[in-house]
């Protein structure tokens, strides 16, 4: 019998739903020494968060995440609150000995996810970051192909992140739904919010970055915010492009933007190798693309490799070759491999410490499209 994991969560919005889904299916499709418990939700707005709280079957209700943190009957803490409330919920929760799941990007900025890092790593709690792409079974697929040599030397390495939702002039900054707006709420603007799900798939997937190289635009100057009603200047990045060094030898070319108009959430990626190139695609999720080079010359041409098969990564838990699972899974997924580690008392990856990797390629990034020089990755 499974032993529980009392999940407290914080947030009931977008990543609160997607993660207690996670919570609520994984026992019923793995196999795991410890089962979550949707135990607790905290939310500023108490009506709100137990009209959640009653469709996902938490327990209870919290007004205040410092009691939830400090409650006895919770195991993990998981913070799904906008960037600014990561530092100081983190911290709190590694003071009473809970377990972190944190959404990403893990801070508002390096100094502050360094602190987080000694807090967690000081108390010595289990900690991992949402990074969810990683369990995107064609994701996972194409880090065993990379791991497994076969691409042979690489050359490039490019991902973009395109998306179409803020162009609207009118669109106000700040408060509920627009928080990533809000520059004190989020941090950042795309390089945060997108690119860093495609930085943290690049170290995984092709090792350290070194350097970079950037340029951000701010296309709409100023909005009305929501929590003041004043037009306030918007001092987030619209959108980020970088050029950047890979420790391998390789170069990196990325790119994100919330004016691609036509685009809601275009995220790709390609790798380049003397043998073999892999290409993945977000609108089509569970294919790889292959370019094998070892094939005979008159056969040579890009496959594309439906990710369904049972010896495909987490695919023999679900359904039977050639049937899709989607977006969701892949934090079904995440939770496994947490609670896999978790039992283990071994790190879930990507930990803190991964994440505030991620955080530095960001930081050098912001900084040097703000210098317009090259910046080192320290
Ligand atoms: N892994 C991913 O793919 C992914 C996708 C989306 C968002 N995110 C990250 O998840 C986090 C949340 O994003 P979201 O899209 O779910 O945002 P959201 O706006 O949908 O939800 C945020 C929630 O935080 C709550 N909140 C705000 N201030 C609070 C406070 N003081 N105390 C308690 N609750 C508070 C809000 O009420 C809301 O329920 C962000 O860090 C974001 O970057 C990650």
């Amino acid at each position: 019998m499974a032993k529980p994991l009392r999940i407290g969560m914080i947030g009931y919005g977008f990543m609160g739903r997607a993660h207690s889904n996670g919570y609520k299916r994984v026992s019923d499709f793995f196999d795991l020494d410890y089962t979550p418990v949707l135990q607790a939700v905290a939310a500023r707005d108490t009506a709100k968060a137990q009209v959640f709280a009653d469709r996902w079957g938490y327990k209870r209700v919290e007004s205040d995440w410092r009691k939830l943190v400090a409650a006895d009957d919770i195991d993990a803490i998981d913070i799904c609150t906008p960037n600014n409330l990561h530092a100081e919920i983190a911290i709190e929760a590694a003071k009473h000995g809970k377990a972190i799941l944190c959404e990403k990007p893990l801070a508002m900025d390096v100094a502050e996810g360094e602190r987080m890092l000694a807090a967690i790593e000081k108390a010595g709690v289990p900690n991992m970051v949402w990074y969810n792409y990683r369990r995107i079974p064609a994701v996972t697929f194409a880090k065993q192909i990379i791991d497994s040599g076969k691409l042979g030397r690489i050359f490039h390495y490019r991902a973009e992140f395109l998306q179409d939702w803020t162009i609207a002039a009118d669109l106000p900054q700040g408060g509920a739904a627009l928080w990533r707006l809000d520059a004190k709420a989020a941090g950042s603007g795309v390089t945060g919010d997108l690119l860093a799900h495609c930085i943290d798939t690049a170290l995984w997937l092709n090792g350290a970055v070194t350097n970079v190289t950037a340029m951000t635009e701010t296309f709409v100057k100023e909005r009305t915010h929501q929590l003041t009603g004043k037009i306030e200047p918007v001092e987030i990045d619209d959108a980020c492009s970088f050029l950047c060094h890979f420790k391998n030898g390789s170069l990196g070319l990325f790119e994100s933007t919330r004016y691609a108009r036509g685009h809601k959430a275009l995220y790709t990626f390609e790798i380049n190798g003397e043998n073999m190139s892999l290409k993945w695609d977000l609108h089509d999720l569970h294919r790889l693309q292959v370019f094998d080079y070892a094939d005979a010359g008159n056969m040579r041409g890009w496959k594309s490799i439906h990710v369904t098969d049972g010896d495909h990564p987490y695919m023999d838990k679900w359904w039977v070759p050639g049937l899709a699972i989607g977006y969701e899974h892949s934090f079904v997924h995440q939770v496994a491999d947490f609670l896999v580690a978790f039992a283990k008392k071994q790190p879930a990856h990507p930990t803190f410490r991964d994440a505030l990797q991620t955080q530095r390629v960001c930081d050098a990034v912001l900084a040097s499209a703000k210098s317009h020089q090259w910046v080192d990755v320290g």
